[in-house]
């Protein structure tokens, strides 16, 4: 056994246990960590000398928390219940141990304490935390489909009732220090240099070696029973918004709240064998392992820079050059000012430049407002914001963004003005939603310095940002491009060059299928509503009239115009320049698109689709899942396309980009994910099923699915293919 811990005794007799995995940066949960805990408590409880324990930690976060890199292989290997629960119950019932000991153990909590981390705290008698910047705690497990599996639960809801602990749970909050003193979490903050003082003072002092929940007559703050009439009424509400909310798709929320409804009529040492069982039923769940993959490792190794070109040194972009200030242009402004980067901020004139800066003062306005700002800070971002039309500004960049209109003359135009005052090594970045990068590096004198950062709107909210390679784009520029998103503190996606790269074409095959379907006569609120349940967050109709269904009818000309002969229009572009051309509905913009727009906002489904598509009649409507079905293997056909053409350099790209790009159902991991869990031969099945049904080729899947079926192949696990962008 690696030791984790170390053990001191003081001439009080306070024993300090201080965590301090060897040779890593933070204490992870791994098996070690288990044993060496186990060892270390019972050492101290032997100890007669020991009259208390202080529990610390000697890195800068107390524990980062579960092992999920180990558990996410446990995962893809499929573990028997009974195995699982015996590792959770492992642990589990060694806090049990700790919190009944009968010596009294304090946190000395001095960094982020999440998940499993505050779970040990919570099977403390007291808890102390450093009022340090930066601290947090909290059970964010939900996030990945999982639940706090060793008292985490049953703590909070003893703790604080449930009532709160509901909301804390389901939402995974993460609570800085104060908050969650302020919610009865944990017992006192103090300044760093006084935690342990402090932890030993009550161990001195209050010392009390037993939970409230094993005193006589216990009771849980808020209510002792599910069956009193008030948090009847609130198990009821919350189980009927968690369906509504959730479309049965994601299983976690439901087991923490049953969690909560059993475990609170049952004492602590049965209750916590409840929870255990509703962490293994997770455990066994695929979305809690693809989730686990997806938002936390994979997206974690994305935000490390995985895919960055080694050997080019990091650059640290301390100003660069924004062209066109428009909605896009005035929100990389925005978040690169806030990032602490100079912008040169370009458009056509002043006044529209100007209006670029005043996007990010309005913001910041509000936040300042909002109490989330401090004025001095608002100043201070602003000026780094240098708004202009004079492109001799950008002589000592590192770096330009372009977004401009989608035109490929007018990106041609600013490319020239650009290319003549910048730095040779400067990188030339385009925010083309679709245009190849390749093409437009054409136009410039620095077509090795060209690269596409594709980001999405809002830019100040959404976390992507999908980073094109170019045929020529050299190591430096990718890795420069790359550095300067993680200063933005967004992840980035990398993937090669095509028309639409990943995300736009990815997306493009969701919002094509549903359009579809409208001519087809199916009812559009089928479409729309089974969207939804297919846990995307709006339908493919919505989301057509947000963007604009004139700018998809143009994105088809233009596409027209660049491939020549060589073009096949999708099969939604005539119903598209139908509603255009014929209708003049362009969609929200002017409040009439698939949906008919009210001047209070509120929509409703356009009834002269039916004049122009025909409703089959009711019995002929397809279910739920069919429509559902079509949608999902419409992406998984387009994403199998990505990877067996290159587009995409390695599954996790596309399954981070289409979660956290493009709306992919989270539950579902990404397209990639998904396949591997439903099986290739059955997408392979169904994709040859649906495009016989419907003589459509957007189901075709590349012959790479076909042999992946054939060889029991699958995108991640023990038996993964290499991508062939990287063969
Ligand atoms: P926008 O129309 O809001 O802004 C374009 C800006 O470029 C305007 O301020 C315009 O005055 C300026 N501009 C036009 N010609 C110029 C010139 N010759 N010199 C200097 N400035 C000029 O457009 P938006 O939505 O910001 O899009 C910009 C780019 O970002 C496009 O390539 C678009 O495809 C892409 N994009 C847009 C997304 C969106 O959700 N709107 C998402 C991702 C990419």
């Amino acid at each position: 056994m690696i030791d984790y811990f170390k053990y001191a005794v003081d001439a009080d007799g306070i024993c300090t246990l201080t965590i301090d995995q060897p040779g890593s940066a933070a204490n992870v949960m791994d098996r070690n960590f288990i044993a060496s805990f186990r060892a270390n408590l019972e050492k101290a409880v032997a100890d007669d000398a020991v009259k208390g324990i202080v529990l610390t930690s000697g890195k800068s976060s107390f524990v980062a928390g579960a092992d999920l890199k180990s558990m996410e292989a446990a995962l893809t290997t499929k573990q028997d219940a009974a195995t699982l629960f015996e590792q959770c119950w492992d642990f589990s019932s060694l806090l049990r141990r700790m919190e009944t000991c009968g010596k009294p153990v304090a946190a000395a909590i001095n960094g982020a304490a999440l998940g499993g981390g505050f779970e040990i705290c919570l099977a403390c008698h007291y808890r102390v935390a450093s009022d340090a910047r930066g601290i947090v705690v909290g059970m964010p497990e939900v996030g990945v489909g999982l639940l706090p599996g060793a008292g985490g639960t049953q703590r909070y809801l003893r703790l604080i009732g449930v009532a709160k602990a509901l909301p804390f749970l389901l939402q995974g909050s993460q609570l800085k220090a104060e908050k969650a003193r302020e919610a009865g979490l944990i017992h006192a903050v103090v300044p760093a240099t006084e935690l342990l003082v402090e932890a030993k003072r009550w161990l001195r002092e209050a010392a009390d070696p037993v939970q409230p929940w094993d005193k006589k007559g216990f009771r849980i703050p808020g209510g002792n029973s599910p069956l009193q009439p008030e948090l009847a009424q609130l198990f009821m509400g919350t189980a009927a918004n968690l369906q509504a909310g959730t479309f049965h798709n994601l299983p976690a929320p439901l087991a923490i709240a049953s969690c909560l409804y059993e475990g609170m009529q049952l004492p602590m040492d049965k209750a916590l064998r409840v929870e255990c069982k509703y962490f293994v039923k997770l455990n066994l769940d695929p979305v809690a392992g693809n989730m686990v993959r997806t938002v936390f490792i994979n997206k974690g190794e994305a935000d490390k820079l995985v895919r960055r070109p080694a050997g080019v040194p990091t650059r640290r972009h301390e100003r660069i050059g924004v062209l066109g200030a428009g909605l896009m242009g005035a929100g990389v402004a925005y978040v690169a000012a806030q990032a602490g980067i100079d912008v040169v901020l370009i458009d056509r004139d002043q006044a529209c430049a100007d209006k670029g800066k005043a996007y990010s003062e309005a913001r910041l306005k509000k936040d300042v407002e909002r109490g989330r700002l401090k004025a001095d800070r608002l100043d201070a971002i602003l000026a780094r914001i240098h708004p202009t039309t004079d492109y001799a500004a950008l002589r000592d960049v590192s770096l330009v963004v372009e977004a401009v209109f989608e035109d490929r003359s007018v990106k041609a135009e600013v490319f020239s003005l650009a290319d003549a005052v910048l730095k040779d090594d400067a990188v030339l970045a385009s925010n083309t939603s679709a245009l190849p990068i390749t093409g437009l590096a054409e136009t410039t004198r620095r077509p090795n310095k060209m690269v596409g950062l594709h980001f999405f709107s809002p830019v100040e909210r959404m976390p992507l940002v999908e980073v094109i390679r170019g045929r020529q784009t050299d190591d430096a520029a990718l890795a420069e491009a790359l550095d300067f998103v993680a200063q933005l503190r967004k992840t980035p996606i990398l993937v090669n060059d095509s028309r639409g790269f990943f995300t736009s074409r990815f997306i493009g095959a969701f919002i094509n299928e549903g359009v579809t379907m409208v001519a087809e006569g199916i009812n559009p609120a089928l479409i729309e509503n089974a969207a939804r349940m297919a846990g995307y967050p709006v339908g493919a109709l919505s989301i057509s009239d947000e963007i604009g269904l004139d700018l998809a009818w143009k994105g088809a000309q233009q596409q027209a115009n660049d491939l020549g002969p060589d073009y096949v229009p999708g099969s939604s572009v005539g119903i598209i320049t139908t509603l255009v051309a014929d209708h003049e509905r362009h969609g929200r913009k002017n409040r009439k698109g698939f949906y008919d727009y009210a001047a209070d906002g509120s929509k409703r489904l356009w009834p002269g689709l039916a004049d122009i598509w025909p409703r089959k009649p009711e019995a002929e409507q397809p279910t739920v899942d069919e429509v559902r079905t079509r949608m999902l293997f419409a992406q998984f056909a387009d994403a199998a396309r990505c990877m067996a053409d290159g587009v995409l350099v390695d599954p996790a790209d596309g399954d981070i980009g289409a979660c956290f790009g493009v709306g992919f159902p989270i539950y579902l991991g990404g397209p990639f994910a998904a396949m591997d869990t439903l099986g290739i031969a059955h997408v392979v099945a169904e994709c040859d099923r649906l495009a016989a049904t419907y003589a459509a080729d957007r189901y075709a899947i590349p012959q790479l699915l076909r042999d992946m079926a054939a060889e029991g192949r699958t995108f991640y696990g023990p038996n993964r293919i290499v991508p062939p962008a990287t063969r």
